[in-house]
């Protein structure tokens, strides 16, 4: 899903991330050699890089918790994914602030417990980093897609389920819109029969089915690939097991409103 925190649809978060990475293996790497060969130019070099992560570190997060709060679907893998991904990172950050408090200042030499505290940290964001880059290549948190003829997805929050949630003629054959409303996330999309909303929670590991691939009357998670009836909300294809949750829509004068009731209830494929 489209990032919150980007410029001109390309995601900060990613950009900063740079920064701690590379600043900190630095710091490591100069105060490995400092340390080794006693050279106080390297031990000052690993200080500075070392700080200069943290900032870094501090920068990134901010683009990084935009996205896992606004852009991450709740109640899904991806989220409890992000909220690993952030204590990791934290855990590195404080690893860092203490070796940078244990060696002082940048005139002092760094001992044994520095750099074992510094490898640590490395071996931390190395993880984060792997965890990143499930979310980022697996569940495509980031990742803005878009339909034919370059259509974006659409995303709104009405006040509640007796406001209209679009115009009918918004919505091309194909295409989805995400609705937040009443604390949910509903998906509401058109094919050849009409226009159709179902839960955007995807029930295998809730991925945004939103943002997945409309086909005929069918639509396709982006995640694990599962594809569910929109008319009914039944599996088509899994991993997913479970049926999804199917609303009633009403079109009045054009305007789409979506029913407060699921239409169907959960309930397990045949
Ligand atoms: S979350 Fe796995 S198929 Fe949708």
């Amino acid at each position: 899903m489209r990032s919150r925190a980007h410029i001109s649809s390309h995601p900060i978060h990613p950009m900063l991330v740079s920064l701690p990475i590379g600043l900190w293996i630095g710091a490591f790497v100069f105060s490995l050699i400092g340390y080794l060969t006693d050279r106080s130019l390297l031990n000052a070099a690993g200080f500075y890089t070392l700080i200069a992560g943290c900032v870094g570190a501090a920068l990134a997060a901010v683009p990084g918790v935009i996205d896992l709060f606004t852009v991450v679907p709740d109640r899904s893998s991806a989220r409890s994914r992000g909220y690993i991904h952030g204590s990791v990172n934290i855990v590195a950050l404080f690893l860092f602030l203490y070796a940078a408090a244990r060696q002082g200042s940048p005139f002092d030499a760094p001992d044994q417990t520095v750099l074992i505290v510094e490898f640590l940290g490395i071996c931390c964001i190395g993880y984060s980093g792997w965890l990143g880059g499930t979310l980022a290549y697996r569940n495509q948190i980031g990742v803005e897609h878009l339909y034919a003829n370059a259509g974006k997805l659409k995303e709104r929050t009405v006040d509640g389920f007796e406001r209209p949630v679009c115009n009918q003629s918004e919505l091309a054959d194909g295409q989805a819109m995400l609705v937040h409303i009443g604390g949910e996330r509903i998906a509401v999309a058109r094919c050849s029969e009409g226009i159709f909303a179902f839960s955007d929670r995807c029930t295998h590991k809730g991925g945004p089915l939103s943002d997945g691939a409309i086909v005929g009357c069918a639509v396709q998670c982006p995640w694990h690939g599962s594809q569910f009836d929109i008319r009914n909300g039944r599996v088509i294809a899994g991993p997913a097991e479970d049926h999804l949750k199917t609303y009633a829509i009403e079109i009045t004068a054009g305007e789409v409103y979506i029913r407060r009731q699921p239409s169907i209830p959960d309930r397990k494929a045949a």
